[in-house]
């Protein structure tokens, strides 16, 4: 059976890196999301099409199961916020060999995000310039579609403030966040407050250790039982991290996202001269540049709780290699975007497979038993 999952991934992967991307990577990234994004919401109608997109992409092995936060996980590979803005994929997304998925980010109001273009494509960086302004359809629409459905998956809902002036006032900024909070706390596994979408007027305010106890203060008050995790910025300073923390350690938080997208221009990830005309100076950058941010978060995080949280990895996850690193430096769970639109989205299973390679070369006979082994605790 193996030798099977491995010679169809090949053979896909052939397809997708010859005859898909080439195509895909002439027209717009956005057009080309779109028009993903409608085929994945026909698939998922139809069971006999989401059988066959699991024939294709599926893979299942005990090794990868486990329990977080008391949430069961088939696989630890989920989809990052960001892909299924509106939450449009439920459907799909497991049979294409996601063991979770985090919708969104969701806002509080409805928000047209950025003026397009505000995709843009780094070759040589393997990695996508992100300028999309937390577009959505708002908390109000998308709680409405989520709420009698049933998930084969665990899913996550992203949470972050309206793009718009007025909610940089803080009291608005943190009212934004307490009502799509309250809109999703029957609907889900988990809530992921994010405070650190670069794209977004106002910047991240909420990274500043008074504003997060401010607005983790008000969604304490809120009723729920589920996990509440923070996605962290990727390019926090130390003192920044410890900052926020200590006002986590304070609130209701079961743990982090590590990271968001990189800012940093200066990146030596960054291959292309990014001064050119054709990508503006705005937005964050994912893929292979901000592999090395997240990498670093998700270990300062691990060696300064102790491990006492739960850390998802996110952040140039291309191979089973990338996603086994993560792990070792302190990430329980997994999450991808740019991998799957460089490599196809085979690439869930081919990560999925080479986990099982890897933790079994090293002895282990669950994720967990790997989880921070890089790690020195002081
Ligand atoms: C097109 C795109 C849109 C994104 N939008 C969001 C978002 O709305 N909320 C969020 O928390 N992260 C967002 N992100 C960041 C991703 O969730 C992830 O943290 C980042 O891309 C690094 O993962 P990757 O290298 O696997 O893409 C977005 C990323 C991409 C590529």
């Amino acid at each position: 059976m193996n030798n099977i999952i491995f010679l169809r991934n090949k053979i896909i992967s052939f397809f997708y890196l010859h005859f898909l991307k080439p195509v895909f990577f002439r027209s717009d990234p956005e057009d080309v999301h779109d028009r993903m994004t409608k085929m994945g919401v026909f698939l998922g109608k139809y069971r006999i099409a989401k059988k066959i997109v699991n024939c294709l992409f599926g893979f299942r092995h005990p090794i990868l199961e486990q329990t977080v936060q008391g949430i069961r996980f088939e696989n630890p590979i989920g989809l990052a916020a960001g892909f299924d803005k509106d939450a449009q994929l439920t459907d799909i997304l497991p049979s294409v060999g996601f063991g979770f998925a985090e919708l969104g980010s969701i806002t509080g109001d409805v928000c047209q995000g950025n003026k397009r273009p505000r995709l843009w494509r780094l070759l040589k960086s393997q990695s996508l310039v992100v300028y999309y302004g937390l577009k959505n359809q708002g908390a109000k629409i998308i709680s409405e579609k989520l709420k009698n459905k049933k998930f084969k998956i665990p899913i996550g809902i992203s949470i972050a403030k309206t793009n718009s002036p007025e909610t940089c006032q803080l009291d608005n900024g943190i009212n934004d966040y307490a009502f799509a909070f309250e809109s999703f706390i029957n609907i889900g596994d988990y809530i992921t407050i994010n405070i650190s979408c670069p794209n977004a007027f106002g910047g991240e305010p909420f990274t500043h250790p008074e504003r997060l106890e401010k607005l983790l203060e008000r969604l304490d008050c809120i009723e729920y039982s589920k996990p509440v995790f923070i996605k962290l910025a990727a390019s926090l300073s130390n003192q920044e991290l410890d900052d926020i923390l200590d006002v986590a350690a304070r609130h209701r938080v079961h743990g982090f996202v590590c990271t968001n997208l990189a800012k940093d221009r200066n990146n030596a990830m960054v291959k292309e001269k990014l001064k050119d005309d054709s990508i503006p100076s705005k937005g964050g950058i994912s893929g292979k540049v901000v592999q090395n941010l997240s990498d670093n978060t998700i270990e300062r995080v691990y060696r300064k709780t102790r491990g006492a949280y739960t850390i998802i990895g996110v952040g140039g996850i291309f191979s089973a290699e990338d996603a086994y690193k993560k792990i070792k430096s302190g990430a329980s769970l997994l999450q991808l975007i740019t991998g799957m639109i460089f490599q196809g989205p085979q690439v869930v299973s081919e990560i999925n497979r080479g986990l099982v390679r890897l933790l079994k070369q090293d002895g282990y006979s669950s994720i967990a038993e790997a989880v921070g082994v890089d790690v020195k605790l002081d």
